[in-house]
């Protein structure tokens, strides 16, 4: 058995050389001024131990990593009707790319590119208000983080909604092949705010860990989606989570993982933990740089692989 927080704390000082490589996301201007230095790691374990390094109680925007915790949701509530409005193949493509849309009679490829997401967040409104969906997914995170200080940033959903011409763009081409059910604004005020979703690494690996138990969390027993289906969004995660570095990253780290421009990566350990990395500096597929690299030598020092 592998000394777990000797693993953490040897993949934080690993990585910490490359702190501040990469490049901050600053097509959404309120994410452009955080720090590039910032580094944050958390690994969460089923009996509720949380080790951590550097950053990890700070709070970031975590951005596309929401878009695991809403396809849970929206399986949950829609079930297996979720995949007449979305694809499970990975897409090859950057996370905003419009291209695929326009053969493939606006059904986006995957739940984790943004307009798989949008497709997916409009499910999950289900005929509600978009407050009320986002109570929904509010209320999840608080109580999967087990924080209620689990909040949206309205500056950054703000922010996202003013500089938001791609993502309407993508959201009118799918609304055009009657993709959607709800307005886009409706979809996009709740897309949004999930994007803004603010959190450190320790909530956020512990908002993870459902995902590595089969959907039951592990520290209350209780059953929170049905374990093929988080068996399913792990797939998903391996093969589509950080886009046209899919591949990359699965080779490197071994491990589902889900990126967001934020700079934050949580990556599951079926059966094992969940990890939660920040780091602002990107890659040009927008994954943290010094995220990924760390998480490729704790998965090495610990020998976790789903391979
Ligand atoms: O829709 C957007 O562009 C952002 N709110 C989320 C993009 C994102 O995090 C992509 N992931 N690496």
């Amino acid at each position: 058995m592998p000394d777990l927080a000797r693993c953490v704390a040897e993949a934080y000082q690993t990585a910490l050389p490359h702190r501040g490589q990469g490049k901050v996301a600053d097509y959404i201007p309120a994410l452009a001024g955080v720090d590039p230095d910032r580094f944050g790691f958390a690994l969460a374990l089923p009996d509720g131990t949380v080790h951590t390094a550097g950053d990890a109680d700070e709070a970031f925007s975590i951005q596309s990593v929401s878009k695991v915790f809403t396809l849970a949701l929206a399986l949950r509530r829609v079930g297996s009707s979720l995949w007449d409005s979305v694809g499970r193949e990975p897409s090859g493509s950057a996370f905003n790319s419009i291209v695929q849309l326009e053969s493939e009679q606006g059904v986006p490829r995957n739940p984790f590119i943004n307009a798989g997401a949008i497709a997916t967040t409009d499910r999950l409104i289900d005929g509600r208000s978009a407050d009320e969906a986002v109570d929904e997914i509010v209320a999840f995170m608080r109580a999967r983080a087990g924080d209620a200080s689990v909040a949206i940033d309205t500056g950054v959903a703000g922010s996202e909604n003013d500089t938001g011409a791609r993502n309407r763009s993508l959201s009118y081409f799918m609304d055009a092949f009657g993709t959607l059910r709800h307005p886009v604004e409706t979809v996009l005020s709740v897309y949004f705010r999930q994007c803004a979703l603010s959190m450190s690494c320790r909530q956020l690996a512990q908002a993870g860990l459902f995902l590595a138990f089969e959907g039951r969390d592990p520290r209350t027993g209780e059953q929170l989606l049905d374990p093929h289906r988080a068996r399913r969004i792990n797939a998903i995660m391996m093969l589509c989570g950080h886009y046209d570095n899919s591949g990359e990253f699965a080779f490197r780290v071994g491990l589902p993982g889900k990126s967001g421009v934020g700079g934050g990566i949580l990556c599951i350990a079926p059966g094992q933990g969940s990890i939660a990395v920040w780091s602002p500096g990107l890659n040009e597929a927008g994954t943290s740089l010094v995220g990924a690299l760390a998480l490729e030598h704790f998965a090495y020092a610990a020998g976790w692989s789903v391979f």
